[in-house]
């Protein structure tokens, strides 16, 4: 009997996914003969009527490795426990335990980012349907692993965003904005920065003064620089804020117009310059993966079919220290990391001159 191996694909895109599923592919066909069972749109697909999924075989993987998005499609609306209806939130996982026995599947390798590992882990504890995670997000937030697929291709877009607003506010003498995601941490906003050579970073983990970005800008035009670029991370936030809870913050920096417009408000009281904002968006997640990342994705995907083959299920593939390995996947979602404020790379970052605003 042909063993058959499910696989989706849940949360935000990232570029890289479809390098994973075909990685995961064609080591099964190669090293096991298993029959891998494509998902559409997370979990969605096994819970729809008629159900949605997809036989993946060599020819579904050609032309995979540098495709960004993925070609299982996926979704943040995905949780079989809290499934939307008409009436409210309904608790779907029986129904999603049923259809993975009646399709035969063994288990579900589950790519994406911490709420879709939460649910894996919880699909597996209470409905035992066997897991298998691989870590996915551009935010690079997932602290059991040291990379994430998707986080230096966004990483790269910031940069490229940049380079070009640097040529256009030197060109004009203005203070340019740039707003970039990381829905609550700041590590493609710093690394961005320091590629990008901006001279502000903003970030969530260090809560900024505006006198103190002023006091930069004004440094920069006596030394003759009258331009600077500030990278943004989407939830930084002004010291006034600190005391803020998180959620009521979001929702008054999204009242704002987001983190980047609101830098840039704040400081247009306190420097005479002119300003613009750049706000980057999804133009992170788009497009194909640059090449760390389809290596990456590639290696997370075999690493994900050797630990199905190993019988390893309820664990997460992940790199630590440059090896592909499985860990348990309660700790791969018991926390979040955070940009490290005492951390080299923010040590460097500051060493070149780069102000966080605290
Ligand atoms: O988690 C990845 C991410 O891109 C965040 O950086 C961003 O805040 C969020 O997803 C955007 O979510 P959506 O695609 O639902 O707008």
């Amino acid at each position: 009997m042909t063993r058959r191996i499910g696989i989706c694909t849940g949360g935000g895109d990232a570029p890289g996914l479809n390098a994973v599923i075909r990685a995961f592919v064609k080591c099964s066909l190669k090293e096991y003969d298993w029959e891998v069972v494509g998902i559409e749109d997370a979990f969605n697909g096994l819970l729809d009527e008629p159900r949605r999924l997809m036989v993946l075989d060599g020819p579904s993987c050609q032309g995979l490795l540098h495709r960004g998005g993925t070609i299982l499609g996926t979704t943040n609306r995905g949780d079989p426990f809290g499934w939307p209806s008409k009436g409210g939130p309904v608790d779907r996982s029986q129904d999603l335990a049923d259809a993975v026995r009646e399709e035969g599947l063994e288990g579900i390798v589950c790519i994406g980012g911490d709420g879709s590992q939460a649910i894996a882990l919880r699909l597996m504890n209470e409905r035992g349907i066997p897991m298998i995670g691989v870590p996915k997000t551009i935010d690079n937030d997932l602290s059991a692993t040291d990379y994430t697929f998707g986080f230096l291709s966004a990483v790269e877009v910031a940069r490229d965003a940049l380079d070009r607003l640097h040529t256009t506010a030197e060109s004009h003498d203005r203070v340019m904005f740039l707003e970039v995601m990381g829905r609550d941490t700041g590590h493609i906003a710093l690394s961005a920065g320091i590629a990008g050579g901006a001279d502000i970073i903003l970030v969530p983990e260090i809560p900024y003064d505006p006198n103190r970005l002023a006091a930069k800008i004004q440094q920069r035009k006596a030394l003759g620089r009258p331009f600077t670029l500030v990278v943004v991370a989407e939830g930084a936030y002004p010291m006034g804020m600190a005391s803020v809870a998180p959620k009521e913050r979001k929702a008054e920096i999204a009242a704002s117009g987001g983190a980047g417009p609101l830098a840039m408000t704040l400081l247009r009281g306190l420097v005479d310059a002119e300003m613009r904002c750049t706000v980057l968006g999804h133009i992170q997640r788009g497009g194909s993966p640059i090449a760390f990342d389809r290596i990456l994705a590639t290696r997370f995907g075999v690493g994900a079919a050797r630990l199905v083959a190993e019988g390893r299920w309820g664990q997460m593939v992940r790199l630590r220290d440059n090896h592909i390995e499985g860990v348990a996947l309660k700790e791969a979602v018991a926390r979040q990391r955070s940009v490290d404020v005492n951390g080299e790379l923010v040590g460097t970052a500051r060493a070149t001159g780069i102000e966080f605003g605290g």
